[in-house]
């Protein structure tokens, strides 16, 4: 078997020399390293040898597979370099590069951050990780609440003096601000929020929402409602109807909610208006006096509101988006329609 073998490295070294093509490799790939080649034939009968001559005979083999396998590598690399240099066909269309642009989620960001500019508010960006204090006691959520629960927030493990955490919303941002700040306040506060949740159409571990605060003496719930349809109007179109509805937050008191008119059916009822003809778009409210109480700022003095955009959800409506997982998914070709 070593004779073969010494004969074969012998054909190598010739061959090497006289592949001037593609065509002429590939008759040397068939005849030595495919699957029926040479070399195949040769590992099997190298199976069958006695255990006295495995060593020596399995190392040549190997050494002369090596060589024919570089052979061909080499061959093949400068084959290739060969016809890119040689061969390249100027008549043909130049090569198309995609442009970057915005992600649908900054291009809102963008919006709602110059549609609050126009009427007076800064932008304030808080941090994703807080405490139990900023983002639920201050905030009037008590340790029974079931947000708090394990099951809902993410809490940071380690030894530390407080309880840590991914902030469920944006709206510990109030309390910065409010700490930070003597009023007039009047900010919104964008940024991602994390909650532990079954992944769904509906719902992700991460996702978006812009908070606004507005605090002075003698802030009423005719401005909240005044600045709330201003908002709607601008981000959705002008000719949109926009109402509030009673509901609760602990933050916020009394506290409300608001929906456009659905447009999708002009608001007749349609399934993405669960049939009401409304789509709820916010949370908002009044400052509520504990609040206030947690910053140190006097109720009777200073007065406020708050509301809370869920940015995705918010989009979904806008764009008739069926999957909020769509927004994280990278494919340019949903990416591309905005
Ligand atoms: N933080 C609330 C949530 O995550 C949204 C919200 C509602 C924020 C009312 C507010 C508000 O500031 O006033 O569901």
């Amino acid at each position: 078997m070593l004779d073969i073998i010494e004969k074969i490295k012998a054909d190598l070294e010739k061959a090497k020399n006289l592949i001037k093509d593609n065509e002429s490799l590939e008759e040397f790939r068939l005849k030595y390293l495919s699957r029926k080649g040479l070399f195949s034939t040769l590992f099997e009968e190298f199976r069958t040898l006695p255990g006295s001559e495995k060593g020596k005979v399995g190392k040549i083999l190997n050494e002369t597979k090596n060589l024919a396998q570089n052979i061909f590598d080499m061959l093949s690399e400068s084959l290739s370099g060969n016809k890119s240099d040689s061969d390249e066909d100027y008549s043909l269309p130049g090569k198309t590069f995609n442009t970057g642009s915005k992600h649908l989620i900054t291009q809102a960001l963008d919006d709602i951050t110059a549609i609050f500019r126009k009427i007076g508010f800064s932008v304030y960006e808080g941090t994703e990780i807080e405490d139990e204090f900023y983002n639920f006691d201050a905030l009037n959520t008590p340790d029974y609440h079931p947000s708090r629960d394990m099951q809902d927030t993410f809490y940071l493990k380690g030894d530390f003096e407080k309880r840590y955490l991914l902030r469920t919303h944006t709206t510990p941002g109030q309390i910065h601000l409010m700490k930070n700040y003597k009023p007039p306040i009047r900010a919104i506060f964008p940024g991602k929020v994390f909650r532990n949740e079954a992944i769904s159409a509906r719902a992700l571990g991460m996702f978006h929402q812009v908070d606004g605060l507005f605090v002075d003496t003698n802030v009423t719930f005719t401005d909240l409602k005044g600045t709330m349809d201003f908002f709607a109007k601008e981000f959705f179109g002008k000719g949109l109807k926009t109402r509030l509805r009673p509901s609760y937050f602990p933050f916020t008191e009394p506290s409300a909610e608001m929906d456009v008119e659905c447009y999708l059916c002009n608001s007749k009822g349609c399934r993405i208006c669960k049939y009401t003809g409304w789509l709820e778009i916010l949370g908002c409210g009044m400052v509520d006096p504990s609040v206030f109480d947690a910053v140190n700022l006097d109720p009777e003095k200073y007065s406020g509101f708050a509301f809370g955009i869920g940015l995705e959800r918010t989009l979904m409506i806008r764009h008739n988006i069926p999957d909020i997982r769509m927004f994280y998914e990278n494919d340019i070709r949903f990416l591309k329609q905005f």
